[in-house]
Protein backbone atom coordinates (compact mmCIF):
# COMPACT_ATOMS: atom_id res chain seq x y z
CA UNK A 1 0.00 0.00 0.00
CA UNK A 2 1.04 3.56 -0.84
CA UNK A 3 1.40 6.11 2.32
CA UNK A 4 -2.13 8.48 0.41
CA UNK A 5 -4.85 5.74 0.66
CA UNK A 6 -8.21 6.35 -0.97
CA UNK A 7 -11.49 4.65 -0.33
CA UNK A 8 -14.03 5.20 -2.66
CA UNK A 9 -17.58 3.85 -1.36
CA UNK A 10 -19.66 2.64 -4.02
CA UNK A 11 -23.34 2.98 -2.84
CA UNK A 12 -24.91 1.16 -6.10
CA UNK A 13 -28.53 1.78 -6.37
CA UNK A 14 -29.19 1.72 -2.69
CA UNK A 15 -29.76 4.08 -0.42
CA UNK A 16 -32.39 6.56 0.17
CA UNK A 17 -33.41 10.37 1.97
CA UNK A 18 -33.50 8.32 5.35
CA UNK A 19 -29.67 6.68 4.74
CA UNK A 20 -27.55 10.08 4.32
CA UNK A 21 -27.23 11.08 7.99
CA UNK A 22 -26.07 7.52 8.85
CA UNK A 23 -22.98 8.87 7.40
CA UNK A 24 -22.21 11.41 9.83
CA UNK A 25 -20.25 9.00 12.04
CA UNK A 26 -17.49 8.73 9.02
CA UNK A 27 -17.68 12.34 8.98
CA UNK A 28 -16.94 13.00 12.63
CA UNK A 29 -14.27 9.97 11.93
CA UNK A 30 -12.60 11.78 9.06
CA UNK A 31 -11.97 14.29 10.59
CA UNK A 32 -9.15 12.99 12.99
CA UNK A 33 -5.80 13.57 12.60
CA UNK A 34 -5.13 10.13 12.24
CA UNK A 35 -6.93 10.13 8.92
CA UNK A 36 -4.70 12.40 7.23
CA UNK A 37 -3.66 10.55 4.47
CA UNK A 38 -6.71 9.08 4.10
CA UNK A 39 -8.94 9.93 0.80
CA UNK A 40 -12.70 8.74 1.61
CA UNK A 41 -14.84 9.30 -1.59
CA UNK A 42 -19.03 8.33 -1.57
CA UNK A 43 -20.36 7.65 -4.53
CA UNK A 44 -23.96 7.57 -4.22
CA UNK A 45 -26.77 7.09 -6.65
CA UNK A 46 -27.81 9.98 -8.63
CA UNK A 47 -31.16 10.50 -6.61
CA UNK A 48 -29.17 11.05 -3.79
CA UNK A 49 -26.00 13.28 -5.43
CA UNK A 50 -26.54 16.54 -4.39
CA UNK A 51 -27.64 16.02 -0.58
CA UNK A 52 -24.36 14.47 -0.34
CA UNK A 53 -22.73 17.15 -1.91
CA UNK A 54 -24.24 19.78 0.03
CA UNK A 55 -23.60 17.63 3.53
CA UNK A 56 -19.55 17.33 2.58
CA UNK A 57 -18.68 20.67 1.03
CA UNK A 58 -16.66 21.79 4.27
CA UNK A 59 -15.70 18.15 5.09
CA UNK A 60 -12.56 16.15 3.84
CA UNK A 61 -14.75 13.74 2.19
CA UNK A 62 -15.26 14.27 -1.35
CA UNK A 63 -18.40 13.22 -3.43
CA UNK A 64 -18.53 11.08 -6.88
CA UNK A 65 -20.96 9.66 -9.20
CA UNK A 66 -21.17 6.19 -10.63
CA UNK A 67 -21.96 6.94 -14.32
CA UNK A 68 -22.26 9.43 -16.75
CA UNK A 69 -23.43 10.28 -20.05
CA UNK A 70 -21.24 10.32 -23.26
CA UNK A 71 -21.71 13.55 -24.10
CA UNK A 72 -20.06 16.22 -21.95
CA UNK A 73 -22.76 19.14 -21.96
CA UNK A 74 -26.07 19.54 -21.16
CA UNK A 75 -28.10 18.69 -24.15
CA UNK A 76 -31.42 16.90 -25.63
CA UNK A 77 -30.64 13.74 -24.23
CA UNK A 78 -34.09 12.93 -21.93
CA UNK A 79 -32.89 10.34 -18.96
CA UNK A 80 -28.97 11.05 -18.98
CA UNK A 81 -26.98 12.93 -16.98
CA UNK A 82 -23.98 14.41 -18.53
CA UNK A 83 -21.09 15.11 -16.24
CA UNK A 84 -21.25 18.80 -16.68
CA UNK A 85 -24.17 18.60 -14.56
CA UNK A 86 -22.35 16.37 -12.11
CA UNK A 87 -19.79 19.23 -11.89
CA UNK A 88 -22.06 21.70 -11.58
CA UNK A 89 -23.18 20.45 -7.95
CA UNK A 90 -19.87 19.56 -6.78
CA UNK A 91 -18.79 16.38 -7.42
CA UNK A 92 -15.05 15.60 -8.35
CA UNK A 93 -15.04 11.70 -9.12
CA UNK A 94 -16.67 9.65 -11.51
CA UNK A 95 -16.79 5.78 -11.38
CA UNK A 96 -17.02 4.42 -15.45
CA UNK A 97 -16.69 1.23 -16.43
CA UNK A 98 -18.33 -0.66 -13.88
CA UNK A 99 -19.18 -4.75 -14.79
CA UNK A 100 -22.68 -3.92 -13.94
CA UNK A 101 -23.10 -0.81 -16.31
CA UNK A 102 -20.98 -3.27 -18.59
CA UNK A 103 -23.60 -5.23 -18.42
CA UNK A 104 -25.88 -3.01 -19.36
CA UNK A 105 -24.55 -2.39 -22.27
CA UNK A 106 -21.38 0.03 -21.80
CA UNK A 107 -18.75 -1.34 -24.05
CA UNK A 108 -14.87 -0.26 -24.19
CA UNK A 109 -15.92 2.50 -27.20
CA UNK A 110 -18.53 3.64 -24.88
CA UNK A 111 -16.70 3.66 -22.20
CA UNK A 112 -13.93 5.61 -23.75
CA UNK A 113 -16.39 8.63 -24.72
CA UNK A 114 -17.63 8.67 -20.85
CA UNK A 115 -14.21 9.40 -19.82
CA UNK A 116 -13.82 11.88 -22.47
CA UNK A 117 -16.56 13.61 -20.97
CA UNK A 118 -15.52 13.31 -17.68
CA UNK A 119 -12.36 14.81 -18.37
CA UNK A 120 -13.51 17.76 -20.15
CA UNK A 121 -15.39 18.57 -16.80
CA UNK A 122 -12.42 18.18 -14.84
CA UNK A 123 -13.85 14.93 -13.29
CA UNK A 124 -11.46 12.62 -11.82
CA UNK A 125 -12.06 9.01 -13.53
CA UNK A 126 -12.27 5.65 -11.43
CA UNK A 127 -12.02 3.45 -14.54
CA UNK A 128 -13.18 -0.47 -13.61
CA UNK A 129 -11.16 -2.75 -15.20
CA UNK A 130 -11.73 -6.94 -14.34
CA UNK A 131 -12.18 -10.04 -16.02
CA UNK A 132 -15.19 -12.30 -16.01
CA UNK A 133 -15.18 -16.07 -14.58
CA UNK A 134 -14.54 -17.93 -17.32
CA UNK A 135 -12.29 -15.62 -18.68
CA UNK A 136 -10.03 -16.04 -15.72
CA UNK A 137 -10.27 -19.94 -15.52
CA UNK A 138 -9.06 -20.14 -19.60
CA UNK A 139 -6.04 -17.46 -18.14
CA UNK A 140 -7.49 -14.51 -20.41
CA UNK A 141 -6.99 -12.05 -17.39
CA UNK A 142 -4.10 -10.00 -18.33
CA UNK A 143 -5.40 -9.88 -22.19
CA UNK A 144 -8.88 -8.96 -21.38
CA UNK A 145 -7.33 -6.42 -18.80
CA UNK A 146 -4.59 -4.83 -21.73
CA UNK A 147 -7.88 -4.23 -23.94
CA UNK A 148 -10.17 -2.67 -21.64
CA UNK A 149 -7.13 -0.31 -20.83
CA UNK A 150 -6.27 -0.20 -24.36
CA UNK A 151 -9.41 1.02 -25.65
CA UNK A 152 -10.80 2.53 -22.63
CA UNK A 153 -7.77 4.70 -22.45
CA UNK A 154 -8.03 5.44 -26.40
CA UNK A 155 -6.66 9.32 -26.99
CA UNK A 156 -7.05 10.22 -23.75
CA UNK A 157 -4.23 12.65 -22.84
CA UNK A 158 -1.64 10.95 -20.50
CA UNK A 159 -1.59 14.07 -17.99
CA UNK A 160 -4.86 12.89 -16.47
CA UNK A 161 -4.92 11.37 -13.33
CA UNK A 162 -6.83 7.87 -14.07
CA UNK A 163 -7.78 5.85 -10.98
CA UNK A 164 -7.88 2.35 -12.37
CA UNK A 165 -9.77 -0.10 -10.09
CA UNK A 166 -9.18 -3.94 -10.70
CA UNK A 167 -12.46 -5.62 -10.52
CA UNK A 168 -12.37 -9.60 -11.21
CA UNK A 169 -16.23 -9.44 -12.13
CA UNK A 170 -16.72 -12.65 -10.60
CA UNK A 171 -15.53 -11.24 -7.22
CA UNK A 172 -18.03 -8.58 -7.16
CA UNK A 173 -20.68 -9.34 -4.18
CA UNK A 174 -19.86 -12.68 -3.79
CA UNK A 175 -16.99 -13.07 -1.15
CA UNK A 176 -14.71 -14.21 -3.41
CA UNK A 177 -11.11 -12.84 -3.79
CA UNK A 178 -8.18 -13.81 -5.54
CA UNK A 179 -5.04 -14.98 -3.49
CA UNK A 180 -2.88 -11.84 -2.38
CA UNK A 181 0.04 -13.33 -4.71
CA UNK A 182 -2.32 -13.63 -7.59
CA UNK A 183 -3.77 -9.66 -6.78
CA UNK A 184 -0.18 -8.73 -6.51
CA UNK A 185 1.36 -9.88 -9.46
CA UNK A 186 -2.09 -8.67 -11.65
CA UNK A 187 -1.74 -5.30 -9.78
CA UNK A 188 1.98 -5.00 -11.22
CA UNK A 189 1.07 -6.21 -14.73
CA UNK A 190 -1.57 -3.23 -14.55
CA UNK A 191 0.56 -0.77 -13.54
CA UNK A 192 3.17 -1.64 -15.59
CA UNK A 193 0.96 -1.20 -18.70
CA UNK A 194 -0.90 2.03 -17.19
CA UNK A 195 2.59 4.00 -16.12
CA UNK A 196 5.16 2.18 -18.25
CA UNK A 197 3.77 1.33 -21.61
CA UNK A 198 0.68 3.59 -21.92
CA UNK A 199 2.49 6.46 -19.76
CA UNK A 200 -0.32 7.71 -17.74
CA UNK A 201 2.18 8.42 -15.01
CA UNK A 202 -0.36 10.11 -13.01
CA UNK A 203 -2.36 6.43 -12.68
CA UNK A 204 -3.77 5.29 -9.30
CA UNK A 205 -4.84 1.81 -8.70
CA UNK A 206 -7.65 0.16 -6.50
CA UNK A 207 -8.70 -3.34 -6.02
CA UNK A 208 -12.43 -3.87 -5.57
CA UNK A 209 -14.36 -6.48 -5.18
CA UNK A 210 -15.86 -8.41 -1.43
CA UNK A 211 -13.57 -6.21 0.39
CA UNK A 212 -14.90 -5.70 4.10
CA UNK A 213 -14.35 -5.36 7.37
CA UNK A 214 -12.63 -8.72 7.92
CA UNK A 215 -10.39 -8.85 4.67
CA UNK A 216 -9.13 -5.86 4.61
CA UNK A 217 -6.21 -5.94 6.60
CA UNK A 218 -4.82 -8.85 4.63
CA UNK A 219 -5.44 -7.06 1.34
CA UNK A 220 -3.48 -3.74 2.40
CA UNK A 221 -0.68 -5.79 2.78
CA UNK A 222 -0.98 -6.09 -1.82
CA UNK A 223 2.35 -4.08 -2.76
CA UNK A 224 1.50 -1.07 -5.64
CA UNK A 225 -2.25 -0.40 -4.36
CA UNK A 226 -3.34 3.14 -3.93
CA UNK A 227 -6.76 2.03 -2.50
CA UNK A 228 -9.72 -0.03 -2.50
CA UNK A 229 -13.10 0.47 -3.88
CA UNK A 230 -16.34 -0.77 -1.46
CA UNK A 231 -19.68 -1.95 -2.43
CA UNK A 232 -22.00 -3.89 -0.56
CA UNK A 233 -19.12 -3.14 3.09
CA UNK A 234 -19.21 0.77 2.27
CA UNK A 235 -22.82 1.11 2.75
CA UNK A 236 -23.35 0.07 6.66
CA UNK A 237 -21.48 3.00 8.61
CA UNK A 238 -20.07 0.74 11.11
CA UNK A 239 -18.69 -1.62 9.10
CA UNK A 240 -17.20 1.53 6.75
CA UNK A 241 -15.59 2.65 9.90
CA UNK A 242 -14.23 -0.74 11.08
CA UNK A 243 -12.67 -0.87 7.13
CA UNK A 244 -11.22 2.86 7.28
CA UNK A 245 -9.86 1.99 10.86
CA UNK A 246 -8.00 -0.89 9.38
CA UNK A 247 -6.50 0.77 6.44
CA UNK A 248 -4.84 3.08 8.35
CA UNK A 249 -0.71 2.18 8.55
P1 LIG B 1 -18.68 -5.34 -3.58
O1 LIG B 1 -18.78 -4.38 -4.85
O2 LIG B 1 -17.72 -4.70 -2.61
O3 LIG B 1 -20.09 -5.38 -3.02
O4 LIG B 1 -18.21 -6.65 -4.06
C1 LIG B 1 -17.66 -3.74 -5.35
C2 LIG B 1 -18.07 -2.92 -6.54
O5 LIG B 1 -19.02 -3.31 -7.23
O6 LIG B 1 -17.45 -1.89 -6.84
Amino acid sequence: MTNNIYLIANWKMYGSIKSVNSINKVIQLSKKPLLKNINIVYCPPFTLSHIFAKKLKNSKINVGAQDCYIHHDTGPFTGNISAKQLKNIGLKYVILGHSEKRNDGDTNKIINKKIFAAIKNKLKVILCIGEKYEENIKKLTIKTLKKQINDCLKNIPKKNVIFIAYEPVWSIGTGLIPKNEDLEKIIKKIRTIVLKEKKFINSKFLYGGSVNEKNIKNLTKIKGLNGFLIGGASQNSNKFIDIVKKTII
